[in-house]
């Protein structure tokens, strides 16, 4: 009797805990807390001087020693990473305390996207400040980084000195080179990117700091006729760049920076550019199935559509999301699989273009609206765990910043 009542209270223990796996809180997105959070991320990563209204407890000044190869101030700016997670082996893990500005200035164009569209949002749920903050932080950078009109520094600190280093970004003691394009050693993808990044942080500073604003345009004037006039691979005049950020073209930044000083200005000079950019480096040819630094494709023909609005543009964006959203290889739960590095990244920033897509017209916008939901609330836990450190179901709980 007394074995038989042991095999059910096993069998029972056993049955809960089966019911405990499958048990999962009912899935209710928070979108304001995470807009919240994910703008903290952008504070932790900040190098350089930090102002008194720094939320972030646990990072003090870093890097202010950074400087040109004459001595500019260089100082501020975003870390690339203050870990490498993709190259920790057998729990050895790799810092990066660089400060990359092709991936910088891409990151801080979208962010801008994000508000000069969704103002209204960032707005409502009181991080409209907060984000302007994040934009500055790196704008005020690219500013020192635009040492003289046809000079931009493109990267600050080296893989070899920060893989010698363990330690915190605030106690950081090597020599910190910094690498440039100029007239002999061009960058087109690099100016442009950066010149696209000064147009959109134009746009949104326009109703904000009149003054910044029209500083910010007068860089991303100056850098695109540099990026146009000057051609070249970035990843040609510094080379360690191209390990960790590799461009392969540089006609999509030529023609995302044209497109971005379209919308800044309004000068159809700049969207003749555009489209002749467009044409000249046979972009319609691509058919890509990603949107990241490398790949702006159907960032340029969500552009295209809305300057210009021909069909040609906006079948391409709408083929780009039916196939994202119909045919592109998933994660068994349904998320995107477009790389294993940044599989996260990647998808937002495919549910980021398709809600643009969704504003244009003729779209089947519910179904890129769903879409896009789907993707971010996969990210959010709504398959089982939530991957934003610090909200929703079973998020990760000992992220490693070094800074900690
Ligand atoms: C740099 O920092 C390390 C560890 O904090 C220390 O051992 C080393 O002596 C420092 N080097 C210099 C040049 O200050
Ligand atoms: C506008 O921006 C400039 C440059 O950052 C700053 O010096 C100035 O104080 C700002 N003006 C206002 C009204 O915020
Ligand atoms: C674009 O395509 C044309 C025709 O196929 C080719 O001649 C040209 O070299 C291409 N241009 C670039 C920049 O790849």
């Amino acid at each position: 009797m007394s074995k038989i009542k042991t095999i059910f209270t096993i069998l029972f223990s056993l049955l809960t805990i089966n019911v405990g796996c499958f048990y999962l809180p009912e899935f209710k997105p928070n979108y304001k807390e995470v807009l919240k959070l994910s703008l903290l991320f952008y504070e932790s990563q900040r190098s350089g001087k930090l102002p008194s209204n720094n939320r972030i407890k646990w990072r003090g000044d870093s890097a202010l020693e950074d400087k040109g190869v004459n001595g500019e101030d260089l100082t501020g700016g975003y870390y690339d990473a203050v870990i490498d997670l993709y190259r920790c082996v057998m729990m050895i893990c790799l810092v990066i305390f660089v400060k990359f500005s092709f991936t910088m200035a891409f990151t801080t164009t979208i962010l801008s996207w994000g508000v000069i569209e969704y103002k209204d949002a960032y707005e409502e749920v009181g991080q409209y400040s907060q984000v302007l903050d994040a934009i500055k932080w790196s704008t005020d950078y690219f500013i020192k980084c635009h040492a003289s009109p046809k000079e931009l520094y493109g990267q600050v600190g080296d893989f070899s000195t920060d893989h010698a280093f363990w330690g915190r970004p605030e106690e950081m003691n090597m020599t910190r080179p910094a690498y440039k394009i100029d007239v002999d050693h061009p960058g087109s993808d690099l100016a442009g990117e950066a010149s696209a990044l000064f147009s959109s942080a134009s746009v949104v500073f326009r109703d904000v700091n009149k003054s910044y604003s029209t500083k910010l345009l007068k860089h991303a004037i100056e850098l695109y006729d540099f990026a146009n006039t000057y051609r070249g691979l970035y990843q040609e005049v510094i080379p360690g760049a191209k390990q960790y950020y590799e461009s392969t073209s540089y006609g999509d930044e030529l023609t995302w920076a044209a497109l971005w000083l379209f919308k800044a200005t309004q000068d159809s000079k700049y969207s003749k550019d555009a489209e002749k950019y467009y044409r000249e480096f046979n972009i319609s040819q691509e058919i890509p199935n990603s949107f990241f630094y490398n790949k702006k494709v159907v960032g340029l023909q969500i552009l295209l559509a809305e300057s210009i609005g021909s069909d040609e543009y906006s079948d391409a964006v709408g083929q780009f999301c039916d196939n994202s959203a119909d045919n592109q290889l998933r994660t068994p739960k349904g998320l995107l699989y477009i790389d294993k590095f940044g599989t996260l990244s990647h998808a937002a920033n495919i549910a980021f273009a398709c809600l643009r897509v969704a504003d244009l017209p003729q779209m089947p916008s519910e179904k890129y609206i769903d879409f896009a939901k789907e993707q971010i609330d996969y990210i959010l836990g709504a398959k089982g765990r939530s991957f934003v450190v610090g909200y929703g179901y079973n998020f990760p709980k000992r992220p490693y910043h070094s800074a900690r």
